[in-house]
């Protein structure tokens, strides 16, 4: 092992519990062992994703948290045991591997709390009462410690107030769960959370506490509930149970639905660090055992998820402060990185790392690094495609039904969380098998394609792998992108596939191989509307082909077009962006983290955006558009067309037919050249491609 990892690998101690190593594995829902959305309580299937993990290092697991109460039907965790025994055998396979497991105990989201856009049109404006109803959402899940304020996903939804009564019944069920948990083997419990603007959080912050009674006003009132659940806890399971808090150090919260950005002087709605520093004290008498630590809230949730705009370790320097007003170990997390964690933890600045997303996207990364196969890891890219995939339209609701989103999946490994889904074993019938394209979604086929026995031909036309996410990947905040595109060319030349570069098919009947799988990717698309010439494509300008001046126009604010205006802004330059929607960031499927980000990131940098605004002409001076106020000429000496994609068409005429009858060789169609998608839809659709050619 390289030694500047090994202080990860010394042990520590919770309580009286130790830990073999300084590697805990952070909560996330989609790794949740109880839920109540599955029919017994217990998620089907969960061993297996624990099964890829527990022999890889992981001092500690946090599987994701569970509710006090179910969302719908009303239950108490506590008076059904039962869900508890299933349980059993996987807490007893982690032990066995030497790994510890502490559960998350949730005392629910209150005004975070992502209402079903089902529901949504009845509950606007304080109708959730008179819905109140234990068969359409359990009144627990939408109060709040202060009714007047707006939900986070839907500011028109009034909360209820969370009554003292209520206080009392969720203390009381907090200490009776635990105990469930202790019975069950479960080294410890971690209170969820006085973190990311959650119920406690809410309770402990000024901006959403204005109550008069015991539980608001002062810094001590404010946190008596997560207090009292710990004292509680302890009556229950005794003094030595250890008791984790999930913990944000600051909100970073400039107020609804307004997040501050790194580097950004704000005046702070939520906890101040000033105040965190007394709370952590107040907290650690009460009973806590552990803080498990980032920052932010759900208006500012990009510090709790940090997306790939987000800097690298960005909690680091907040944990390893607050830590110095606490003799309990904290624990960071946060696109942590391992040699990072290690220099701090050797520091003695803070006592272990937290990993989540990179334990999704690869179970094996801390195995890797203690065998110093740190270049085999998959890096996480911050994506949240399929972890977390909730989008929030500028606080205008989402898309996403959260009755039926699935989460703590892995858009760069598919095989997370489907295990019972997918399989490993060897081809039954391996073919020979030509991939036309060495972009994603060719490099994807061809290597999940030769690790389950196939030979694989491998052809690119030009003399780069990657396709159009080597343009994606360009700009400068895109480091673990372009890890991946490493990962990517090295996983390819390991696995046993034969790569033609600069080759480019036309006759696919010539190709030694019974199947082809055509990965061939997209183009730029142009706009129609005279002076287009002018513009040069995000592509061009991303691949290095195109230099733009200082004014630069940007047609085109989704994902694409407003990371290029971000870079352009970190580089100097003065752009704008022209939007035909009202929104930037628009499309579904973006996490609400990573687009709220880029948008405050845009305002910090004061990026103009025209809005309802669709560009009529291109010319020498700048561009001319239309907006809701009238057509105007904005000027610019560049501009970039960011309007998205089309499908490459070349071999289009094969689609849909499986052409054996006629002696040809079975056609098959992946990623952006049978329907413009993301990285997220090509690896799918190249995972499951192989998994058809394999087992049917
Ligand atoms: C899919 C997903 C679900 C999450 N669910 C929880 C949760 O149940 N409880 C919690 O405290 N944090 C939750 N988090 C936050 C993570 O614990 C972690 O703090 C966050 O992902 C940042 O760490 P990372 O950069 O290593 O992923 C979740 C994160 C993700 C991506």
């Amino acid at each position: 092992m390289d030694p500047k990892y090994e202080p990860l690998f010394l042990p520590w101690k919770v309580g009286n519990v130790e830990i073999k190593n300084r590697v805990v594995m952070l909560p996330m829902e989609g790794t949740n062992m109880i839920q109540w959305e599955a029919k017994t309580g217990f998620v089907k299937g969960i061993d297996a994703f624990y099964r890829d993990r527990k022999d890889n290092d992981i001092g500690l697991f946090i599987p994701g948290l569970i509710p006090m109460i179910s969302i719908l039907g009303q239950k108490w965790v506590y008076q059904h045991p039962k869900v508890f025994e299933p349980v059993k055998p996987v807490v007893r396979e982690i032990h066995e591997s030497g790994a510890k497991i502490f559960f998350q105990l949730s005392a629910g989201a209150g005004r975070s709390m992502l209402l079903p856009p089902i529901l949504r049109p009845f509950i606007k404006k304080g109708a959730l009462k008179t819905l109140s109803s234990p068969f359409i959402m359990s009144r627990w899940w939408w109060s709040a410690p202060d009714p007047e304020e707006p939900n986070v996903w839907d500011p028109e939804v009034k909360m209820d107030l969370f009554t003292e009564e209520m206080i009392r019944k969720y203390v009381y069920a907090f200490g009776r769960t635990a105990k469930l948990c202790k019975q069950a083997g479960v080294d410890g419990v971690e209170i969820h959370a006085v973190h990311e603007g959650y119920l406690l959080d809410q309770f402990a912050m000024p901006y959403t506490n204005h109550r008069q009674d015991a539980w608001g006003g002062s810094l001590e009132n404010r946190l008596r509930f997560a207090c009292e659940i710990v004292k509680e806890i302890k009556r229950v399971c005794g003094e030595d149970y250890p008791v984790s808090l999930r913990y944000s150090v600051c909100s970073m919260t400039r107020g609804f639905n307004q997040g501050a950005v790194p580097g950004e002087t704000f005046t702070e709605v939520g906890r101040t660090m000033e105040e965190s520093e007394k709370a952590i004290r107040i907290l650690e008498d009460a009973g806590y055992d552990m803080f498990n630590c980032d920052n932010g809230t759900y208006d500012a949730w990009y510090w709790a998820h940090p997306p790939v705009y987000a800097p690298l370790n960005i909690n680091l320097s907040y944990v390893e402060h607050i830590k110095r007003f606490t003799t309990k170990p904290v624990v960071c997390a946060g696109r942590m990185q391992p040699e990072a964690a290690a220099a701090s933890i050797a520091a003695g600045r803070i006592d272990a790392m937290g990993v989540g997303r990179q334990l999704l996207c690869d179970p094996e990364f801390i195995k890797k690094i203690r065998e110093g196969r740190k270049e085999d890891v998959r890096p996480c890219i911050a994506c949240h495609g399929a972890c977390l995939p909730f989008n929030g339209l500028n606080g205008k609701g989402t898309d996403i039904d959260p009755m039926h989103v699935a989460m703590g999946r892995c858009v760069l490994n598919p095989w997370t969380n489907n295990e019972t889904k997918y399989s490993k074993a060897p081809a039954k019938h391996p073919r020979r098998i030509a991939v036309i394209g060495g972009g994603i979604g060719g490099m994807e086929t061809a290597i999940q394609a030769s690790l389950r026995g196939h030979k694989v031909d491998l052809y690119e036309k030009t003399d780069r792998l990657g396709g159009v996410f080597c343009a994606a990947a360009a700009m400068s905040f895109k480091e673990k992108d372009k890890e991946l595109l490493e990962w990517y060319r090295r996983k390819l030349a390991e696995c046993g596939a034969k790569v033609h570069m600069n080759t480019e098919v036309e006759n696919l009947k010539a190709l030694d191989a019974d199947t082809v799988v055509i990965a061939t990717g997209a183009h730029a698309k142009t706009l129609p509307i005279p002076g287009a010439d002018k513009a040069v494509t995000a592509a061009a300008f991303l691949n290095g082909e195109a230099k733009v001046g200082e004014n630069v126009a940007i047609i085109g604010g989704g994902l694409t077009g407003c990371e290029i205006a971000y870079e352009l802004a970190l580089q100097g330059k003065r752009p704008f962006i022209v939007e035909m929607t009202p929104y930037l960031v628009g499309a579904k499927g973006i996490c609400m983290a990573n687009s709220t980000m880029l948008r405050e990131l845009l305002r910090y940098h004061g990026v103009p955006a025209y809005l309802n605004a669709a560009v009529q002409e291109i010319t020498d001076e700048g561009v001319t558009i239309s907006t809701p106020e009238g057509q105007k000429t904005v000027p610019a000496d560049s501009v970039i067309l960011s309007v998205g994609y089309a499908p490459d068409t070349r071999f289009a005429a094969l689609k849909g037919k499986k052409n054996r009858a006629k002696g040809a060789k079975d056609v098959y169609f992946v990623g952006d050249c049978d329907k413009v998608g993301s990285l997220k839809t090509v690896i799918k659709q190249a995972y499951e491609l192989v998994q058809t050619l394999s087992y049917e």
